[in-house]
């Protein structure tokens, strides 16, 4: 396989690897370090199915299996997708549209999203429905020295009706009220707001305003005064990069060292179909997982 960043603070796009093929513990070492270094992976022109794209996400992890848009035959599985047939989405139409990170809002947090383009949204030849990144590593590493000293050991809090509401209230989002069902599933969750990459070893701010509410540690008012002062530093325009989707591109993405939005500019003519897996941090954090990758990054 060959690497080639792209020109930025985050991404990287591998040409000649075939990810329906398993891959063997080298070349799975090779990528997960890239993953760690890049960030976003693309993989272009790789043709997939449900059940190649999960065999392919579940090397780096548990797959999650209740997510919305989660209706297909495969688990795991979910239909982003702005396209009606009987008068009803055929997945879900706005997963994702604004600034987060996935599965923060879970006591084990989210690792990759694996999400594989088949149709892009264009007008006039340009390109439309961009997923948009910002690097969590150059986020902790652009933070004042004070900042980083204080809040060296402080824990945030991360709730899922945040976004849910959000998306709701200021989005015109048709997703429904979130049910009892669904807040005794999914209650808030307590994370280190800094914590040590586990392909990397450097440190990342694990924050983000779609699911974050609350440093604990911190009186309610200074944790939002801190929290807004966060949000809008870990957005600065020198950690973010936007993908460009072609068909058949399979990106992937790191959730710790990342957030992300994907970038509703397109009408709802305006097709915009994909697949996704999103991947539990489960094996990353197990002692000699990571290892491989960090070794290719050491010698690298
Ligand atoms: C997501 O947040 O996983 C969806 C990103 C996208 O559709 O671009």
């Amino acid at each position: 396989m060959i690497v080639k960043p792209v020109d930025g603070p985050l991404g990287a796009t591998i040409e000649q690897l075939d990810v329906s093929v398993p891959m063997d513990d080298d070349t799975f070492g090779q990528v997960l370090a890239a993953l760690g270094r890049y960030g976003v992976l693309r993989f272009p022109d790789q043709r997939l199915d449900p059940v190649s794209l999960k065999a392919f996400s579940e090397r780096f992890g548990e797959v999650q299996t209740s997510s919305r848009g989660d209706k297909t035959e495969h688990p795991g599985v979910s239909t982003l997708s702005n396209i009606k047939r009987d008068g009803a989405y055929i997945g879900s139409p706005d997963a994702g549209q604004d600034w987060h990170t996935d599965m923060s809002y879970r006591d084990v947090m989210g690792f990759v999203n694996v999400l594989y383009g088949i149709t892009v949204p264009r007008r006039d030849g340009k390109v439309l429905g961009g997923t948009e990144f910002s690097s969590m590593h150059a986020a902790y590493e652009g933070l004042p020295a004070d900042i980083k000293t204080r809040l060296a050991t402080a824990t945030a809090t991360h709730d899922f009706s945040k976004f849910w509401e959000h998306m709701r209230r200021d989005k015109n989002s048709p997703r429904p009220p979130m049910t009892e069902e669904q807040r005794r599933r999914r209650p808030p969750v307590t994370h280190p707001l800094f914590l040590t990459h586990p392909i990397t070893g450097r440190k990342i701010l694990y924050a983000n305003p779609g699911y974050t509410t609350r440093i604990n540690e911190l009186p309610e008012r200074e944790s939002d005064e801190m929290l807004e002062f966060l949000f809008q530093h870990q957005l600065r325009p020198e950690y973010r990069y936007v993908h460009s989707w072609t068909e058949k591109d399979l990106l992937i993405w790191d959730n710790l060292g990342t957030i992300h939005r994907a970038i509703a500019d397109y009408r709802p003519d305006e097709h915009r179909h994909m697949i996704r897996c999103q991947v539990l941090a489960t094996r990353v954090f197990e002692p000699g997982f990571a290892e491989p990758a960090m070794q290719h990054l050491a010698t690298a």
